[in-house]
């Protein structure tokens, strides 16, 4: 099915508010059916971002401004519902920025709705000038990679990494995509694909492991989300990041990485202090609920890895493109 949706024009997003209710697009179910699903109160909300209906850092945040929406609504306590929200996944720093985010304007006595409101709609604006910078990275005939889904989908809408290629697209450049699938969740294949579908960007989907076979043929240009960019330029991302960015410095391809401020997290210093999220082994030893490994193998399944800052090029944010030694200028 093609849906006019999450292109950052429409009126559909990954996540919203209406009615005393946060609504979702169930992304599990993408991109065989598109469904909505609705909650009522903070716990469900904090559930759903466990259990990867909305995923991808801002939507994440998003999600989490929506549920501290919720619960100030109800008359909760503030406090319990940002520790049961916070607790939800431990590595996108947006999570933690958009419930202190949301705690400061409770404080400070503004309309819930409107602030988590204004939240949702600041992402959306963070973005469009993401695509506005990096779209003079992209050339008329570029090869780009992408890894897992950093685009409207993760980011309420319109995206990080996909910014620069909508924006792109709307200046009439040609380019093509490499979509690696991104096991084990496959956010690459369901995700990403399915938007750059909807959008007509030129594309294919490639094995993980096909990286750096394509590179070794001439990708010119690399651009990944972030879930957690930290002082030095470190930066945890989907698993698989790591190795796109080895190869790409390899082959001497710019790798950069885009995500704005919400992302940062300047109270780290390096890239060790990050938590890792490890996810149910099943995720990778299952294929839709059937064991496809060895009945007594194990399975590692850590959903983020970290990349050191010296092998980024730049990052692309809303207030331009900085080198990881500019990235203090990010909170000028
Ligand atoms: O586990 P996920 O699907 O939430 O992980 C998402 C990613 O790693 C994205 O690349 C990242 O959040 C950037 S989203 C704009």
């Amino acid at each position: 099915m093609k849906v006019n949706c999450l292109s950052g024009t429409k009126d559909l997003k990954a996540v919203w508010y209406e009615d005393k209710k946060v609504f979702m697009i169930d992304q599990r179910k993408l991109p065989g059916n598109i469904k909505f699903v609705t909650f009522d109160n903070y716990k469900e909300v904090a559930k759903a971002i466990r259990n990867m209906t909305v995923r991808g850092a801002p939507s994440i945040g998003a999600a989490a401004a929506y549920g501290m929406c919720l619960a100030a609504e109800a008359g909760e306590n503030i406090a319990t519902a940002a520790e049961v929200i916070k607790s939800a996944r431990p590595t996108a720093n947006d999570l933690f920025y958009a419930v202190d985010s949301m705690t400061d304007s409770l404080e400070k006595g503004e309309d819930p709705v409107a602030a988590s409101n204004a939240y949702a709609q600041s992402m959306i604006d963070k973005c469009l000038a993401i695509g506005k910078f990096g779209e003079g990275l992209i050339k008329n005939g570029s090869e780009i990679m992408t890894h897992c889904n950093a685009g409207a989908l993760a980011t309420v809408d319109v995206g990080t990494a996909l910014a620069p290629m909508r924006a792109a697209r709307d200046a009439g450049k040609d380019f093509f995509v490499y979509v690696s699938e991104t096991r084990p969740r496959l956010q690459g294949m369901q995700l990403t694909a399915w938007e750059l579908m909807q959008e007509g960007i030129e594309h294919a989907i490639i094995p993980d492991g096909a990286s750096a076979h394509y590179m070794s043929k001439g990708v010119d240009l690399i651009i990944t989300g972030a879930d957690r960019i930290v002082s030095n330029g470190d930066f945890a991302n989907k698993i698989g990041t790591l190795d796109k960015a080895i190869s790409a410095k390899y082959y001497n391809i710019p790798f950069y990485v885009a995500a704005p401020i919400s992302t940062f997290d300047f109270s780290a210093d390096t890239g060790e202090e990050i938590v890792i999220e490890h996810r149910d082994e099943r995720e990778v030893t299952e294929v839709n609920g059937y064991r496809i490994a060895p009945v007594g193998s194990k399975a590692l399944n850590p959903a983020f890895d970290v990349t050191p800052a010296n092998l980024v090029k730049g990052f692309i944010t809303e207030k331009g493109i900085f080198t990881p030694d500019e990235i203090s200028k990010v909170m000028e």
